[in-house]
């Protein structure tokens, strides 16, 4: 089956957007995945197609109508029953990579893009919709945060990625960072890449990227290095650990 992407949005023209170029527009041209935009001001009655209003109790801005945006949603539980529908907004919980896994691994998502102050709040209690942040930051709309969710899901479909294996050493697979890259010229501005990548000796290398993905998670993410040590058998190589707590 071929993973189907929802959009609700007010700007259907942001999609696929940037997700028509790269690895991600190639497979979309392979038909590996489907990029359906839906516009809930199709689902307007009135003659100006409102889809907001003004906040009860009153402030600043406008707010997504409940009843034009559940019209919608209706419309896409329709077209794919099965799938996940999320919302995004800043008010959500922090999208991880072991959600995105789930949602990759399904048949598609729906996605529902804010723009404004935000949703009716009875949308989500009326509908089986998952409140989604991509980050503790504001953004002007939902539209860049699906378009990195996709991105985040897309990569990880059947017969995407060039090399099977290429996404199981990265961040936050397997809890840690991943080790630093490298790549020639060997000499650049003065800066030499480490010996021991050029060595040949691959349990020497092993032994290395293993250390500065520790040493990296430890000194750049304090929270991910205390998760990982409550995990000891996640590594970015996936070996068993043994003495974390020696460091
Ligand atoms: N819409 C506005 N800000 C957002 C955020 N941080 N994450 C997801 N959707 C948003």
């Amino acid at each position: 089956m071929t993973f189907t992407a929802q959009i609700l949005t007010l700007y259907p023209e942001m999609f696929p957007g940037p997700l028509g170029t790269s690895l991600a527009g190639r497979a979309l041209s392979e038909g590996k995945w489907i990029c359906d935009p839906i516009n809930p001001r199709d689902f307007t009655t009135d003659k100006h197609r409102s889809v907001d209003d003004t906040p009860a109790g009153g402030g600043a801005g406008m707010v997504l109508r409940a009843d034009i945006m559940a019209a919608a949603v209706d419309q896409a539980i329709e077209n794919h029953p099965k799938v996940p529908i999320l919302a995004m907004t800043p008010r959500g919980k922090p999208l991880t990579q072991a959600r995105v896994r789930e949602i990759a691994a399904g048949p598609g998502v729906t996605i529902i893009c804010g723009r404004f102050e935000g949703f009716d709040e009875r949308l989500f209690d009326a509908r089986p919709i998952e409140e989604v942040s991509i980050g503790d930051y504001v953004l002007s709309g939902g539209e860049m945060g699906a378009l990195v969710l996709l991105d985040a899901c897309i990569r990880l479909l059947p017969g995407v990625m060039g090399a099977s294996s290429s996404g199981d050493d990265e961040s936050f697979e397997n809890v840690i960072l991943e080790y630093p890259q490298y790549t020639r010229p060997q000499i650049w501005e003065g800066r030499i890449i480490p010996e021991v990548l050029r060595s040949g000796d691959h349990a020497k290398i092993a032994a290395w990227r293993k250390q500065r993905a520790e040493e990296d998670t430890r000194l750049r993410r304090p929270d991910l290095w205390e998760r990982h040590r409550d995990s000891p058998d996640q590594s970015p190589s996936g070996a068993q650990e043994k003495d974390k707590d020696k460091e």
